[in-house]
């Protein structure tokens, strides 16, 4: 049995073997067990008479151990069962001398130097445990509103948001590599033939699929090599990445709106103990700071989502709502907003969500100058049909449009990205043979992940984070 089932159903008067990790052993009696199940642990009862001193030495936080024993009712007050050992075995030793996890408060930096032991902490088996259920909750969303998924390339040959910051995938010998006449490396030579890359989104071979399948999404490993250390970036992160043939740009915020919806309340459904695990471990860390400085406690802040309709607002409405407001005046901004066109940094995404709306925001019309080739141009022919969902604390979520299904319209505006067309050419044909409209989005699994669990660096919800200088374990 593990110990979720073990607290949920209460087997009073069973014989089981439980094996887990030690959090804690206080007077050499009751042991803090916990097997990852569940964030919460098993008390185990020690009988310090009949085990040897030897044993007990060995009980330290961080051991592996197998306890066998009788269920009974709890006499302390935290838990209503706990096990009565009459053996106990240990399977793994960690010296206290050496075992980097003591159970107290270690500080987030020093875990992620230690990434192969967090996940055995409190705090991380709650995050990790509720990136699994965010995983299927997705599957489950999609899967039950008809979308089939579609495994799209991790190793392509198309740059599809074109901002060039992709990881080269070679085989060549970087000392020495086969050059041409002209003195480039001669690529023909390589493993594929052509240059090629770790992709940086599934959307291009999605919109293959969702011009066949209907309605499809990808979720998978997406990379990008831009040198970006901040909180909100990693350099490997998951997309998950939906695309719908008939959609227009509002069908496409609502499917977007729905969904984020329903992962988070499937969350608040299925994973009560690790949330008010963590709406607990924020509300204490934030104790120290003056109330104007605390964020919305965890739990609150999930259901205010749920409740609330997201702000749909044109990027021209925000930037005169930015223009004026008084951050801008006071130029406390970093980059200031002074005309229309400037690129929204996430202080503005951020003042938008939190000071002016006050819910989630929904931004779309975009101008074509900041937004990718494949975005449909408006009528107005400066605007493209772009949407980013921006959200508390985190900025932007999401970032989707609906695609430029024109064949010489995408053309055209291939040509005047400097894309070379026949890198692209399968992608021009969908619009040559059948086309329609279409949109989809893309959501970064681990800004969801950030949002769902309160906590504040991306490199704390994904397990092994990659970011500039660091690919460790
Ligand atoms: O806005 P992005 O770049 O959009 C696309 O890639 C489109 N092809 C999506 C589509 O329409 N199918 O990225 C989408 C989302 C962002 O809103 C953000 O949540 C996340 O992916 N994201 C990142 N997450 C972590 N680290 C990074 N470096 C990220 N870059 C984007
Ligand atoms: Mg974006």
């Amino acid at each position: 049995m593990d110990i979720k089932q073990i607290i949920q159903s209460e087997p009073v008067g069973e014989n089981i073997t439980v094996k887990g990790w030690v959090r804690t052993f206080r007077s050499n009696r009751f042991v803090a067990l916990n097997d990852g199940s569940t964030v919460k642990n098993l008390q185990v009862v020690v009988d310090f008479e009949k085990e040897s001193e030897a044993t007990l030495k060995r009980i330290t936080t961080g051991a592996c151990i197998a306890a066998t024993g009788k269920v009974v009712e709890s006499q302390g007050a935290g838990q209503s069962v706990e096990l009565i050992c009459e053996s106990i075995t240990i399977l793994g030793d960690a010296n206290p001398d050496e075992y980097p996890l003591q159970p107290k408060k270690h500080s987030m930096e020093f875990l992620r130097e230690i990434a192969h032991l967090r996940p055995r902490t409190q705090t991380f088996g709650a995050i990790f445990r509720l990136r699994h259920a965010m995983q299927f909750a997705i599957h489950k969303y999609f899967n039950d509103n008809g979308f089939f998924m579609a495994h799209t390339p991790i190793i392509t040959g198309s740059d599809a948001e074109g901002a060039g910051e992709m990881f080269r995938v070679s085989t060549l010998d970087p000392k020495n590599p086969p050059l041409t006449e002209d003195g480039h490396v001669n690529h023909k030579e390589d493993f594929f033939g052509k240059e090629t890359n770790l992709t940086v989104s599934g959307q291009l071979e999605g919109e293959l699929f969702a011009t066949a399948l209907g309605k499809i999404y990808t979720f998978g490993p997406t990379f990008r090599a831009e040198n970006s250390n901040t909180t909100r970036h990693l350099a490997e992160f998951w997309m998950i990445e939906p695309e719908v043939a008939f959609n227009d740009l509002f069908d496409n915020m609502e499917l977007a709106e729905d969904c984020l919806k329903y992962v988070i309340n499937y969350a608040m459904e299925n994973c009560k103990d690790d949330l008010q695990f963590l709406h607990d471990r924020q509300q204490q860390d934030e104790k120290a700071l003056p109330e104007d400085k605390r964020s919305m406690p965890l739990l609150e802040k999930l259901d205010f989502v749920l409740k609330n309709d997201f702000q749909r607002c044109t990027y021209t409405e925000a930037i005169e709502i930015l223009k004026n407001s008084n951050p801008n005046k006071k130029k406390k901004f970093k980059y200031l907003i002074e005309e229309w066109g400037a690129d929204l940094q996430s202080e503005h995404e951020r003042y938008l969500v939190e000071k002016h709306f006050g819910k989630p925001v929904i931004l779309y019309d975009y101008p074509a100058k900041i937004k990718a080739f494949y975005m449909r141009l408006n009528e107005d022919g400066k605007t493209v049909r772009a949407m980013d969902i921006l959200f508390p604390g985190i900025g932007e979520i999401v970032g989707g449009s609906q695609r430029e299904e024109r064949y010489d319209v995408l053309k055209q505006k291939v040509a005047d990205f400097g894309i070379e067309e026949e890198s692209l050419w399968w992608y021009l044909e969908t619009r040559k043979f059948g086309t329609c409209v279409h949109s989809g989005f893309g959501l970064g699994f681990e800004r969801l992940i950030l949002f769902v669990t309160g906590m504040t660096n991306i490199r704390d919800v994904i397990p092994f984070p990659r970011t500039p200088k660091n690919a460790e374990f």
